[in-house]
């Protein structure tokens, strides 16, 4: 079998192209990644002289080049992970995320159209896809694969998009596919422009954390390997057409969660208590600041058995050591374009 993993370079992606190259040996994965700001080679070091795995430096956009990785991989399935995933991105340049999540996925589909001439057998598109597609919820309930969707960032409208072109794939070509919607991950390899790892980092060089608005916007927090693993059991085992949730029962004010990191750090850095939520420093809201995200994963659970593995406090403790014992990888992703992106920022 040979499956094509688009944004395999990328923090989710990676550990989806661990997952499958090590538990599937008599699997070919081949991962194209355009190797973004976002895009790490260092993320797949431990991988990357596998005998069935291959990369290729790519943009989804390239029509030309994914016809070329369709005659010579004739591949079964492809797991699209690749995207512009950042919210903050989004709102100064909308454009990128159109062009990569929404051009980027029709251009993937329609490659695997024209590659498959009809024939499905055995042939599978996974989109991987987010909970923000269905907007915002208040104080209670829980987004369900029934909720109507209601993007509302450039971010989670291009995903909303790529998510209904995806469909119409399905429903016009009968192209097998699905979907999975999910929560917010964390983990190692988690790129620092991203609430956690950005604060991990802060906190390890003294720097100010910065809280939107109130930091009473809530998140729904799954440790990423378990995203992966419901990814690798929607893909054997779950219907073709369908959509899955998936989410960690795990919601969090971002200020709680700042403070349970700060406390956290705090011991493992042997300072004293309190010292790291000095650095707690509220700034302007982001515009348009969805409130509250909450998934309903009670049909993955109840059709294909999937339930979140670790804890909240041994997953946020494991991701906590991992930054602290990979500091080269940190400092490199940090230096040059990184500091230009957050000078002058709040
Ligand atoms: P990421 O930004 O860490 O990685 C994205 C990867 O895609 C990078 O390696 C980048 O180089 C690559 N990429 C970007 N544009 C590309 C293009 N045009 N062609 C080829 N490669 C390109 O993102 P992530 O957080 O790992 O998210 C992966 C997927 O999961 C995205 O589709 C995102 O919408 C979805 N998702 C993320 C989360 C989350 O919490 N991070 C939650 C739910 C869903
Ligand atoms: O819900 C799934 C989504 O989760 C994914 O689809 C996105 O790709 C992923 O980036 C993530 O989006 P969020 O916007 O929720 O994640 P982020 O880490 O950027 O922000 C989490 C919360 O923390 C959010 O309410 C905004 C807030 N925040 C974020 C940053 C970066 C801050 O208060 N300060 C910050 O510096």
């Amino acid at each position: 079998m040979n499956i094509l993993i688009t944004g395999g370079a990328g923090f989710i992606g990676s550990h989806l192209v661990r997952l499958f190259v090590n538990k599937y040996p008599s699997y070919h994965i081949v991962n194209i990644d355009a190797l973004t700001y976002a895009g790490n080679l260092a993320n797949l070091k431990d991988i990357e002289d596998k005998s069935n795995y291959t990369f290729v430096k790519g943009n989804i956009t390239d029509a030309a080049l994914l016809q070329t990785l369709f005659d010579k991989y004739s591949f079964n399935a492809i797991l699209h992970c690749a995207a512009e995933s950042h919210v903050d991105r989004s709102i100064t340049d909308p454009l990128a995320f159109i062009t990569t999540n929404v051009v980027g996925t029709a251009t993937l589909l329609h490659a695997a159209k024209n590659s498959w001439h009809g024939n499905y057998d055995g042939k599978l598109f996974y989109h991987i896809s987010t909970d923000e597609v269905y907007g915002s919820l208040g104080d209670t309930g829980f987004f369900t694969e029934q909720t109507a969707y209601d993007p509302r960032s450039p971010y989670s409208a291009s995903k909303a998009s790529s998510d209904h072109i995806v469909r119409a794939f399905y429903h016009t070509y009968h192209m097998p596919v699905k979907i999975s919607n999910c929560s917010n991950n964390y983990g190692p390899y988690h790129f620092p422009e991203k609430l956690i790892p950005l604060c991990i980092n802060n906190i390890i060089n003294n720097k100010p954390l910065p809280i939107y608005g109130k930091g009473e916007n809530v998140r729904d927090w799954l440790f990423v390997e378990d995203h992966v693993k419901a990814i690798d059991v929607i893909f054997h085992n779950g219907k073709v057409g369908e959509t899955y949730n998936i989410g960690g029962h795990n919601e969090w004010t971002n200020i709680a969660l700042v403070k349970e990191l700060c406390k956290q750090m705090d011991i493992k850095l042997g300072r004293t208590a309190g010292q790291s939520e000095k650095l707690i420093t509220y700034v302007t809201d982001r515009a348009g600041h969805d409130l509250r995200y909450a998934i309903d994963a009670s049909k993955l659970k109840n059709e294909l058995g999937w339930m979140p593995s670790l804890q909240f406090e041994e997953g946020i403790s494991k991701t906590i050591d991992w930054y602290l014992e990979n500091t080269k990888w940190l400092e490199e992703v940090t230096s040059g374009n990184y500091l230009k992106y957050y000078e002058g920022m709040y």
